[in-house]
């Protein structure tokens, strides 16, 4: 396929323009003198943005277990209309990704039913798993996401850093939640950034425990704190192998929109201050931030409104309009958007050939348009049924969405099935 009148973000944050051709589901040249070939198919790309597909690295699908919520088939449909073309998955189904053959087994339903390409979590416990390399992290819930228990143990945290070399980490430490709170104590406060730093602590120490080459990789899942802003600072310049996550609920909303919102945007880790949000923009800038995963954790919208409503927000089918709206707010620069949107995260979980629009990468691309919001696409995907981000009014719309260079969606049309890759 010949892509003509071409433009492209580069990984150095310019746009370049020309033509550019996908073979073999890569991307094999550029040119601006580029000739189709005979009966080569042509996508003419004149008035689009091409940026790098977006690799999302925080997604709770839910399937096996609750498809009710998700399921992996619709879930890449609203990672596809995203701009998102890579997930990993969480493991903590119903049951929990506590072993490789449960491992397998939802390996086998990513394979046939999801559109994106896709990597899975292993669930961490206090039993020693020998993983194969195709597991792209282990994930250590130090508050309780499962029907497992948290991981509060120090002693057990060093134990799982010295087996595994890369784990992803939900750091909020359980222990510091008050025990019998008072009915009205809001959700920031049942869940308080003490047990943030807890958490940090308890971290650190383990890592330090460990001789330099002993520590594995570290992502910290979903920073939401000032706090974890100057422990990453303080650790990235001690020299750890730490990369930071955030998620764009933490970007756009504080702790007073989840009053006005409640219960839609209940979450965990709990949205907080402006202070908290200036902290993680403070981050962006400095590029302490290393990807934005969205966390997607859609809930039906019964469960929601229900007494107990879950704790969780459905971001993916927004994801990169967002981040586009992140750079039109000043706040962050098209190689930053590149580095959040795909370097990052491919760097931190070791994901190859899709880290940006190189010769020789996977086709994985996505078409972006400006827009005004009356002719924003407002059909939702996700199972969620709700879109808390539709008062930001993003002036960017995705038009289309090629994986592994098949255009999967264009223009709100799912327009093909064949599945995506592990990654
Ligand atoms: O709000 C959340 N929802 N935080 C988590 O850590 C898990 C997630 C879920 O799976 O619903
Ligand atoms: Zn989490
Ligand atoms: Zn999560």
């Amino acid at each position: 396929m010949l892509i003509s009148n071409a433009r492209w973000l580069t990984p150095g944050g310019y746009f370049e323009e020309g033509n550019m051709r996908i073979e073999d589901g890569r991307i094999a040249r550029f040119g601006s003198k580029l000739e189709p070939k005979k009966n080569e198919d042509i996508l003419d790309a004149r008035g689009y943005l091409i940026l790098p597909g977006m690799i999302d690295p925080h997604v709770h699908f839910r399937e096996p277990g609750q498809v009710y919520k998700e399921g992996i088939r619709n879930g890449s449909k609203a990672a596809l209309k995203g701009g998102v073309t890579t997930v990993l998955d969480m493991p903590n189904n119903r049951p929990p990704i506590t072993t490789m053959k449960r491992w397998q087994e939802k390996a086998g339903r990513f394979a046939k039913k999801s559109l994106v390409n896709w990597g899975i979590l292993f669930h961490a416990t206090n039993k020693r798993h020998a993983i194969d390399s195709r597991v792209k992290s282990v994930k250590i819930f130090m508050a309780r996401s499962s029907s497992l228990t948290s991981i509060t143990d120090e002693a057990l945290l060093t134990r799982l850093f010295e087996w595994y070399d890369r784990v992803s980490i939900h750091a909020e430490d359980e222990s510091q939640f008050p025990v019998n709170p008072a009915e009205d104590l809001p959700h920031h406060e049942r869940r308080p950034r003490k047990a943030i730093v807890s958490a940090l602590q308890k971290i650190e120490r383990s890592l330090k425990r460990l001789e330099p080459a002993k520590r594995p990789t570290v992502i910290l899942c979903h920073a939401n704190t000032s706090e974890e802003m100057q422990w990453a600072r303080r650790m990235k310049n001690e020299g750890f192998a730490l990369f930071v996550e955030t998620a764009p609920h933490y970007l756009f909303f504080t702790q007073e929109d989840v009053q006005q919102a409640w219960p839609w945007l209940k979450v965990n880790p709990p949205i907080r201050t402006a202070q908290d949000q200036d902290a993680l923009k403070q981050g962006l800038a400095e590029n302490l931030i290393d990807f934005i995963g969205t966390d997607h954790a859609p809930h039906t919208q019964n469960e929601k409104r229900s007494a107990a409503p879950p704790s969780g927000i459905a971001g993916i089918e927004w994801v990169l309009p967002l981040m586009l709206n992140l750079i039109d707010q000043n706040l962050i620069t098209w190689k930053q958007l590149h580095r959040l949107i795909c370097a990052g995260a491919a760097k931190a979980y070791g994901i190859e050939h899709r880290d940006g629009i190189k010769e020789g990468n996977l086709a994985d691309l996505v078409f972006i348009k400006r827009t005004t919001q009356a002719t924003v696409n407002k059909k939702i995907v996700t199972k969620a049924g709700v879109n808390v981000y539709e008062h930001v009014g993003c002036c960017w719309q995705v038009e289309q969405t090629m994986v592994n260079g098949i255009v999967k969606y264009r223009k709100g049309k799912f327009i093909n099935e064949e599945p995506g890759q592990a990654v």
